[in-house]
């Protein structure tokens, strides 16, 4: 089966964010950059975060040449030490996007591999709220919008700290839209089946290895067997619904778990 790419660009910005401070971690590549390049063209003043400064670099200089505003930042946040409040401590928008696949039996997955894993996509989260909450408190306004993923909400073989750190961060978003909810500051998941990126690429050889088959096959018969729409998801598609979550059409929306599927989680 041919997966044809979904090209169509979103038309118009979901949401009038001029004078926002947003941060997007993991904006050099795939959702972090459509994010970035998302939350730029509806008025925000952006600061991509990564691990890949020249990437990011990449992806902020773009940004400046459409027209938004956008600076990088060289960040390891899977270093405990990194400072968090030097990123997220004036940011009106914090998208915590950032985030590994490794692909293993449990018996054989790294223990330090769980470990950075965690590290990244569930205690780097924490610690950027965390930064950022006096500020959006203080202003009585505040999103945090957090890419979580289908595994945050179920589970798939050989993947075991991917899961477990998603999962936890749907538990974070919750906690903090709890406490925020009454203080301006909103907290969604956004849970996407597999989108088009280099992340996803990264991981056909590995499940090919681990599941016995061919990689060509990887797509058809692992990516899209659960989703009822046979397509991957495009990455301006997750964008869009972020800067939706930021609209004041969205002001509702807190504690939320907004799955982007193609209907995985129906069944
Ligand atoms: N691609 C998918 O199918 C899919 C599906 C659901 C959810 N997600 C989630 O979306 C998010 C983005 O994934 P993507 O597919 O765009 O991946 P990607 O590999 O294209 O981009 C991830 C970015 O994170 C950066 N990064 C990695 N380690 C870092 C570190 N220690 N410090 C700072 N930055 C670091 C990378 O340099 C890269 O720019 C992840 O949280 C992922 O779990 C992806």
């Amino acid at each position: 089966m041919t997966v044809p790419p979904t090209t169509l660009p979103p038309t118009t910005a979901a949401a009038d964010l001029t004078g926002r401070k947003v941060r997007v971690t993991g904006g050099a590549s795939g959702i972090g950059a459509a994010c970035a390049r998302q939350f730029a063209a509806a008025g925000a003043t952006v600061v991509v975060a990564d691990l890949d400064e020249a990437g990011a670099s990449r992806v902020a200089a773009a940004i400046g040449g459409s027209g938004g505003a956008a600076a990088a930042s060289a960040v390891d946040l899977a270093d405990p030490g990194f400072d968090a409040a030097a990123l997220a401590a004036d940011a009106d928008v914090i998208v915590n996007n950032a985030g590994i696949q490794h692909v293993a039996p449990v018996e054989e997955f790294p223990e330090e591999r769980f470990r950075l894993i965690l590290a990244l996509m569930l205690e780097a989260p924490f610690r950027l709220v965390r930064a950022a909450l006096p500020h959006m408190y203080a202003q009585g306004w505040g999103r945090v919008v957090n890419i979580s993923s289908v595994h945050g909400l179920r589970a798939s073989a050989y993947k075991s700290a991917y899961v477990a750190a998603k999962h936890g961060l749907e538990g974070l978003s919750k906690v903090i839209a709890l406490e925020g909810g009454g203080r301006g500051v909103t907290s969604n998941t956004i849970c996407p089946a597999y989108v088009r990126t280099p992340l996803v690429e990264k991981q056909i050889a590995d499940q090919a290895r681990v599941h016995g088959i061919p990689e060509p096959e990887v797509i058809e018969k692992i990516m899209l067997t659960e989703p009822a729409v046979k397509r991957l998801v495009e990455p301006w598609e997750v964008a869009d619904l972020a800067v939706h979550l930021c609209s004041p059409q969205m002001s509702f929306a807190n504690g939320s778990s907004i799955v982007l599927d193609g209907g995985w989680t129906a069944r």
